[in-house]
């Protein structure tokens, strides 16, 4: 059987995809640079899974080392992750994000096409739906005006996918829109682990439970939800995964091009968020209103039906356990990896 390639698979989703598709039997390899991981994940994942989890220390830029890769293992499918993620810091180095993932991924899919290798599962967000047209948002809302350089690579690796799959139809193209990705795998060895001050919504909530940060700040209670704080659609990581292995058997299918939305259709505002911690973890978030955060939408929520339809894929778990998980991975790697 011909292997699966994981780019990124060092990071935070993919470290939890990588378990996923280990224990459903799928032959791994992992490229990754490290520049937002840790090495120690895949023998973290090594550990859930209690298989081995070969590893190439490499950039998706190079395609010297892409060359030897895809020379060496007999590569049916890539699934995608690799790309920096920081989304104020793609403002400050706008350069730096589309040579990564924009240069890197097509550098990528050369030498797939190349070694004959034309599946690929890609990582796309929500965000390219900028402020969305409706809620819930179907994969037929038009995609909008992104606010920053990351949103743009998402939306403009979505186009030249699209096009590469249009001009050559032996390609098959999977773009996954994921919502917004929490919790953590259920051993909490595995986890999101953001360097610096967090970006994102739980991990500076578990480092707020964690003592590392004394307070969250809530970035704005003047929007129209229901408590004025922003509303998202938390998905557990784990289900995400799942996601990745269920997309693979459309590939397997000759998926052609597809889009699918990852989320679970339901919106939790900051202060449900807030609230759902502090009652699943008996640990106190105090928290200070801050003005909106620059570029922050109100609302976004999926609607996740055409996943259900077409790959038979549903979000399982729901926010308490998304919750629990993050706050237990936190715990217990108070340091991270
Ligand atoms: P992550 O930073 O934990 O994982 C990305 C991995 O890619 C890291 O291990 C990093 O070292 C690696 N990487 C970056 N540039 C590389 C390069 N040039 N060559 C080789 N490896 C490289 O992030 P994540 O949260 O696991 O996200 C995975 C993917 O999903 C990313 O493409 C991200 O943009 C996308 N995504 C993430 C979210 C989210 O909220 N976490 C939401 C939507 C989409
Ligand atoms: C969630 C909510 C904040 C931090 C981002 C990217 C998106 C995707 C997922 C990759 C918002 C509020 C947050 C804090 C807060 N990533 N918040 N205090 O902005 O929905 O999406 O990550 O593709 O592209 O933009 O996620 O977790 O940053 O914020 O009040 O310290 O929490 O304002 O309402 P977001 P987030």
């Amino acid at each position: 059987m011909s292997k699966i390639l994981v780019t990124g698979g060092a990071g935070f989703i993919g470290s939890h995809t990588v378990v996923e598709l280990q224990n459903s039997g799928y032959d791994v390899v992992v490229l990754d640079n490290l520049s937002n991981s840790s090495e120690k994940s895949l023998d973290r994942v090594a550990k859930i899974t209690g298989k081995e989890v070969p590893f190439y220390k490499a950039d998706i830029r190079d395609r010297e080392a892409l060359e030897k890769i895809f020379s060496k293992e007999e590569i049916g499918a890539v699934i995608h992750f690799a790309g920096l993620k920081a989304v104020g810091e793609s403002v400050e180095k706008p350069w730096e994000y589309y040579d990564n993932n924009i240069t890197g991924t097509l550098t990528l899919v050369d030498v797939m096409r190349k070694h004959g290798c034309k599946n690929i599962i890609f990582s796309s967000s929500a965000t390219v739906y900028g402020n969305p047209a409706f809620i819930p948002i179907t994969e037929e809302c038009p995609k909008g005006q992104c606010t920053n350089p990351y949103g743009w690579t998402k939306s403009m690796l979505e186009q030249i996918l699209s096009d590469i799959q249009k001009a050559d139809n032996e390609w098959n193209v999977i773009l996954l829109r994921y919502f917004n990705p929490i919790g953590a795998h259920k051993s909490g060895t595995i986890g999101e682990n953001p360097s610096g001050i967090p970006n994102n919504l739980m991990p500076f909530i578990t480092q707020v439970a964690v003592g590392k940060r004394d307070h969250l700040n809530v970035f704005g209670n003047d929007y129209d939800t229901p408590d004025g704080t922003g509303v998202r659609d938390y998905i557990h990581v784990v289900d995400l995964a799942i996601g990745h292995v269920k997309a693979l058997k459309k590939i397997e299918e000759k998926a052609g091009l597809k889009i699918y939305n990852l989320g679970t259709g339901h919106g939790y505002s900051v202060l449900d968020i807030v609230k759902n911690f502090e009652e699943a973890n008996g640990v106190k978030i105090p928290y200070e209103i801050q003005a909106r955060r620059p570029g922050d939408i109100a609302t976004c929520y999926a609607d996740a039906s055409l996943a259900k339809k077409e790959l038979g894929w549903e979000a399982k778990y729901g926010i308490r356990e998304m919750c629990e998980d993050s706050w237990r991975w936190q715990k217990n790697n108070p340091e991270g990896y």
